[in-house]
């Protein structure tokens, strides 16, 4: 261990002999705890986002266990603390709603506990960017665990992802093609394990995005949570946190504008979610780094989609752990001059220095440079008069001859607008309209759901059709593919000219020219304005009250407006 070259903040609480450090200590020794316990070795927290409602971090308990193991071993001091957990699957109206809340309640955590660094035990979709936000809002030293993915889903001898599989095999039953008894065969076969999502989902992305960005050990992200070597990380990351506390490496040494542009930039490598650009457009703004949505065209655009997972590709993230994971993937960027070489990471080496020998097994999972599975892998950002202040494009899962489109609208008002229409034999719809989905942005739905991958109608789907152009201010889940445009800013509920499109009229889309253009001219746009009524979200009571009246829109990552920036770790007043 290095030698202690600054106060710790647990000593704020624990050192001492006032009233104040008695009652510190004294309550915490109800359990059973050691006088040294409070001698100024480092006090490490560790965010649990264990719940038996998020599927995808039930394995938790275990995990904080093999933490705190390694903790012990490097001479700290680890305390599981609980904080919100969010779960994708279960939660409603979308958990995205709530990723706010939890990173306030990680900040406000910390913040107010004596704590000198913290793991945080991440996995399901939200849990990864909200205790990101709220750790970074301290500034702390930091190291996250990821909950690794599941194994392999199988069903009849095939591949089964999470999510992706979903998606496809609803639209085989409605297209006929596959019966209910073989849907809930399916249903069973794809989640056999512990763990989250093993698509390249938003969960595997965010993994992938949390170790690019420096924030775990090396090759973290991919290990399967049921693997031994799972347990071996969170050990290792245990011990590591302790020499963090130590060497004091705060988050903020780690999370520079240098460190977002590796990220966008394996995010293209890895064919990531469209959901990763709020994300580390939220985290970014937490830390002070100035990232904007632009960045991510200008980063991506040059690279490669070289992992071949689905919702993209074919395979699964079992089998990316076992074509070499994450650090392959950064070698990769490495020797074509896409990565900066200078950023820290959270074993104190740089990302370069970690990935230089990163080994590849075989390359089918994980592609070569100059054979990708998508030229461009990054993610487009298309404006125009429908999306004046941004909208984007996953070019890696949409249909290639889509990408330059001009249909037909046919709108819907609102997600049960559209439940209620699609399946309508009199819809008058075909292949060639535009799908325009409105009200599902963060103020709309409320919470910005991931609904903008809307099925297509019965009627189209039977003629064997399986792509259309889609259009929403909502966003898609990271295991969706297809032509969708999504985050459409401004949203309609906050007065986006998405809230002024009417069925038939013609829109054109051209991703190569990064283009997005509602056809009505600008006096019939001011005169649709004109009649046009804005929410009034002034009287809505509760945390979604709140998230309605601060929110902020798509292209700048969709935290609460008092949220952005970096408050610090100041040791709060005694309150005895
Ligand atoms: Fe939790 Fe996909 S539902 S990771």
């Amino acid at each position: 261990m290095s030698e202690k070259t600054h106060k710790r903040r647990s000593q704020a609480w624990f050192g001492g002999m006032t009233k104040d450090s008695f009652i510190h200590r004294s309550w915490m020794r109800n359990q059973g705890l050691p006088d040294d316990t409070f001698d100024g070795r480092p006090i490490i927290g560790i965010a649990q986002t264990f719940s038996e409602l998020t599927p995808c971090n039930a394995h938790f308990r275990e995990v904080a266990e093999h933490v705190k193991r390694g903790v012990l071993d490097a001479g700290g001091v680890p305390f599981e603390f609980p904080v919100f957990s969010c779960a994708e699957s279960n939660a409603r109206p979308t958990a995205m709603l709530f990723r706010n809340l939890a990173s306030m309640d990680v900040e406000e955590a910390i913040r107010g506990l004596p704590i000198d660094g913290v793991v945080l035990l991440t996995g399901c979709d939200k849990t990864t960017p909200s205790l990101v936000m709220g750790t970074a809002s301290c500034d702390v030293p930091a190291i996250v665990v990821p909950g690794g993915p599941m194994l392999n889903g199988r069903y009849r001898g095939e591949l089964v992802g999470s999510g992706t599989h979903v998606w496809k095999y609803d639209q085989m039953v409605k297209a006929g093609e596959m019966t209910p008894e073989e849907y809930m065969g399916a249903e069973a076969a794809m989640s056999r394990s512990k763990g989250h999502c093993m698509t390249m989902g938003t969960a595997s992305t965010m993994g992938a995005m949390v170790e690019a960005l420096g924030l775990t050990l090396p090759g973290a992200a991919a290990i399967p949570a049921v693997d031994s070597r799972h347990a071996l990380n969170a050990r290792l990351s245990g011990r590591r946190i302790v020499d963090m506390v130590e060497e004091d490496l705060k988050i903020s040494k780690i999370l520079t504008k240098e460190a977002f542009e590796n990220a966008i930039r394996a995010n293209g490598a890895i064919g990531g979610s469209t959901n990763a650009v709020v994300h580390l457009l939220a985290m970014a703004g937490r830390i002070g780094v100035d990232l904007t949505l632009d960045d991510w065209d200008r980063l991506g655009r040059d690279i490669p989609t070289i992992v071949n997972l689905m919702p993209s590709g074919k395979y699964l993230m079992e089998d990316f752990f076992y074509a070499g994971g994450v650090p392959a993937v950064m070698r990769a960027l490495l020797e074509n001059d896409k990565l900066h070489t200078s950023t820290i990471t959270a074993n104190g080496k740089t990302q370069a220095e970690n990935v230089k020998e990163a080994e590849r097994w075989g390359d089918d999972v994980i592609l070569d440079w100059d054979k990708p599975l998508v030229d461009s892998g990054g993610i487009a950002v298309l404006r125009g008069n429908l999306a004046t202040d941004g909208s984007i494009i996953k070019p890696s899962a949409a249909t290639p001859s889509l990408m330059k489109h001009r249909g037909r609208a046919v709108v819907f008002e609102d997600i049960e607008d559209y439940k209620a229409k699609i399946e309508d034999s009199d819809l008058d719809i075909d292949e060639t309209c535009v799908m325009v989905l409105k009200g599902a942005g963060p103020k709309g739905y409320p919470g910005f759901a991931e609904v903008g991958n809307m099925g297509l109608p019965p009627k189209v789907l039977q003629k064997g059709i399986t792509d259309m152009v889609r259009i929403s201010d909502g966003r898609m889940s990271g295991t969706a593919y297809g032509t969708v445009v999504l985050h459409c800013a401004p949203e309609a509920a906050a007065g986006g000219n998405i809230a002024l499109v009417r069925n038939g009229d013609m829109i054109s889309l051209d991703v190569e020219k990064r283009s997005l253009v509602l056809e009505v001219s600008d006096e019939e746009l001011a005169r649709r304005r004109a009649a046009w009524g804005a929410p009034d979200f002034s009287r809505e009571g509760g945390y979604q009250g709140l998230y309605r009246r601060t929110v902020m829109q798509a292209d700048t990552g969709c935290d609460l407006d008092f949220l952005v920036g970096c408050r610090g770790a100041e040791i709060p007043r005694e309150s005895h």
